[in-house]
């Protein structure tokens, strides 16, 4: 049996922070329960942004007041300032994520500000969840191509996976936003990222635009990458990168790990049932790859 395998759930965040139409929280709470059942170690379940920015994300407090807490489940929420951290505070997440970037373009787009400032503005974030003894999650975006600066040198998602770590980020999730990295870029990106940061301290998130993303998760496992993100059904994009499609759907990712035996600890047929739901939240959600 090759290595276990964590699946980061990210759906409720990631997959619902496009929809156009809003959502009711009732309905995201029964996403969020639906997933809980599937026994993922943790869910992306909401984001405590500016609700100018992404209003889909502003009922976050009253999702997290909502659902039904299993006890295997550590529930994250987005914190892009000290003003989310304590609202994911207050809200009882377990996990916090802050996010930045490769390119100062993309940074601009989605927070408003350089690398550098968004850097600057996590180290309160950060010493806040130190004292909190709250893990921290750090997001780089674009971490292959950028929809403002095009393709993205590997020494820059080098030097700010790096920073995050310095900054006491638990873990660095490598977003390739947009879906359009091609396995050898992924792994040239990888090899620059790995002379920083180890495998156990990086997790893969991957877009799925062009299909590739499971052959890009193929290439992080095999330079040690045991943590990916995906999305249930697929739901996904992210408002600042036009173009991205889904996140890499889970159903998928959970059975091409399986076939490549890596345990996962999911309940499959409770996937399938939350899909069957995330379906119906989103008309243009997709029919996994391979359906079970
Ligand atoms: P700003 O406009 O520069 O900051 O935004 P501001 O301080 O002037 O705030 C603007 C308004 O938002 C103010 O309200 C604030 O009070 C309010 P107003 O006075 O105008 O009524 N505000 C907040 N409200 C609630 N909670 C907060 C909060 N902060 C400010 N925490 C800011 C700067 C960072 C706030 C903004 O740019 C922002 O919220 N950005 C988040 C954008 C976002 O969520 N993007 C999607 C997630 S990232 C992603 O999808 C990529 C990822 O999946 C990985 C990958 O695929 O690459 C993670
Ligand atoms: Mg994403």
């Amino acid at each position: 049996m090759a290595d276990a395998v964590e699946v980061v759930e990210v759906g409720p965040r990631d997959g619902l922070q496009n929809e156009k139409d809003t959502i009711p929280a009732a309905r995201k709470v029964a996403l969020v329960d639906a997933l809980s059942e599937v026994e993922f170690r943790r869910i992306e379940a909401a984001s405590f942004v500016s609700p100018r920015w992404v209003p889909q994300m502003a009922d976050g407090a009253e999702v997290m007041a909502a659902i039904r807490r299993a006890p295997g489940t550590r529930y994250m929420t987005l914190t892009p300032n000290l003003r989310g951290l304590e609202a994911a505070r207050a809200a009882r997440a377990d996990w916090a994520a802050v996010f930045t970037s490769a390119t100062d373009g993309f940074a601009r787009a989605n927070l408003n500000c350089t690398i550098a400032e968004s850097l600057d503005r996590f180290a309160p974030i950060m010493e806040a969840a130190r004292e909190a003894g709250f893990p921290v999650r750090g997001y780089v975006s674009v971490v292959t191509d950028c929809p403002y600066e095009g393709a993205v040198a590997p020494a820059a998602v080098a030097r700010v996976a790096a920073q995050l770590l310095a900054l006491g980020c638990a873990e660095v999730a490598l977003g390739e936003t947009l879906g359009r990295g091609t396995p050898e870029r992924v792994d040239a990106m990888l090899q620059a990222v790995l002379e920083e940061v180890p495998p156990e301290r990086l997790a893969g998130h991957f877009h799925d635009t062009s299909g590739q993303a499971l052959l890009n998760v193929e290439v992080a496992l095999s330079r040690g990458l045991r943590v990916f993100d995906a999305s249930v059904a697929g739901l996904g994009g992210c408002p600042y990168a036009p173009g991205a499609a889904g996140n890499l759907a889970t159903e998928d990712l959970a059975d091409r790990l399986a076939a490549l035996g890596h345990a996962t600890g999911l309940d499959r047929e409770a996937l399938s049932r939350a899909a069957a739901l995330a379906r119906t939240l989103r008309k243009d959600a997709r029919v996994p790859h391979h359906p079970a």
